[in-house]
């Protein structure tokens, strides 16, 4: 396991009980989406798995040992988060300056550091901004600027906070796709918060669905949404395309042997489910 929570619990000093028991588990590899609908505790958990706060209870360890026995320096390594709000992550006054900063306290090589900037706007889709101020960005350029900052420290686990929030159909496209390849492609283990449902078939292998402080589900896509009451229950719905499946099953007696998640999956299902409608009408 890269990363496992135990029993995690938070309270804010307002009483605000954000987390009740938390139980996470992942493993190297993985793309696991933290799925839950605002409130639901996703950010206070990112900020207790990468030491931000501390648990009241409960215990974080990374790769086996607990987190509380790393220096900060083989966290960073290990671990890159990207903020839920680029504008509390990025504080430079370029985006190279910023990207360069992880880096630079690493101690690395200049023309190291050169590379790793160069490499990660590059990978982000901003490579025409790095000597931009940060304060021109527009937001979706700042979410990329941030998660480039992150790159550039080449960590084992990237933890992203609704790294789509606010973006638009392309760039949730690009950043997702951006996610996806740095998993596949370099091993690197992903972790992210949202409460975007359609996305979450596309590109996950696992799913944590947090309610109320609490993980209500976890499982692969396919068993997460086949618990509908459980997921409706918890301040979010189907995928659109399964609901579709759902009324299709209900309304219109098409058989589906489970249920589909993307428009992939559905279009293959329909078309099987008519073709055999086709054959009972020919005999
Ligand atoms: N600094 C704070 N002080 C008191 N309560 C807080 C604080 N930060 C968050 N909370 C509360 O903790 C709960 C969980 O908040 P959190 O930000 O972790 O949710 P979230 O799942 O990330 O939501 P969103 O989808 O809106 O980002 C909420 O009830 C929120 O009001
Ligand atoms: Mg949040």
């Amino acid at each position: 396991m890269i990363l496992e929570a135990r029993e995690v619990k938070y309270t804010y000093s307002d009483g605000t009980a954000a987390l009740k028991e938390v139980e996470l588990n992942i493993s190297k590899g993985q793309f696991t989406v933290l799925l839950g609908p605002n409130g639901s505790g996703k950010t206070t958990l990112f900020k207790v798995i990468t030491g931000l706060i501390k648990p009241f209870r409960g215990e974080v360890r990374v790769e086996g040992r607990p987190f509380e026995e790393y220096t900060k320096e083989e966290i960073y390594r290990k671990v890159g988060f990207v903020f839920q709000d680029p504008n509390d992550q990025l504080f430079a006054p370029t985006v190279g300056e910023d990207v360069a900063f992880g880096p630079v306290n690493l101690g690395l090589s200049r023309s190291e550091v050169e590379l790793r900037v160069k490499d990660s706007l590059d990978k982000v889709g901003i490579p025409n901004l790095a000597n931009k101020p940060i304060h021109y960005l527009s937001y979706g350029q700042k979410k990329r600027a941030a998660i480039a900052g992150v790159l550039a420290m080449k960590p084992d686990l990237m933890i992203l906070d609704e790294p789509t929030a606010g973006l638009d159909p392309a760039g949730v496209r690009e950043i997702m796709r951006l996610l996806v390849k740095l998993n596949r492609e370099e091993g690197i283990t992903i972790l992210m918060a949202t409460h975007d449902v359609d996305l979450v078939p596309l590109y996950a292998n696992g799913i944590f669905v947090l309610y109320e402080g609490k993980v209500v589900l976890n499982g692969t896509p396919q068993e997460v949404f086949s618990e509908k009451e459980i997921v409706r229950g918890a301040g979010l719905r189907l995928p659109r395309v399964a609901h579709l499946a759902e009324i299709l099953v209900k309304k219109d007696s098409i058989r589906m042997d489970r249920l589909p998640l993307t428009i992939g999956e559905a279009r293959r299902m329909v078309v099987s489910a008519l073709k055999k409608d086709e054959t009972r009408y020919e005999k």
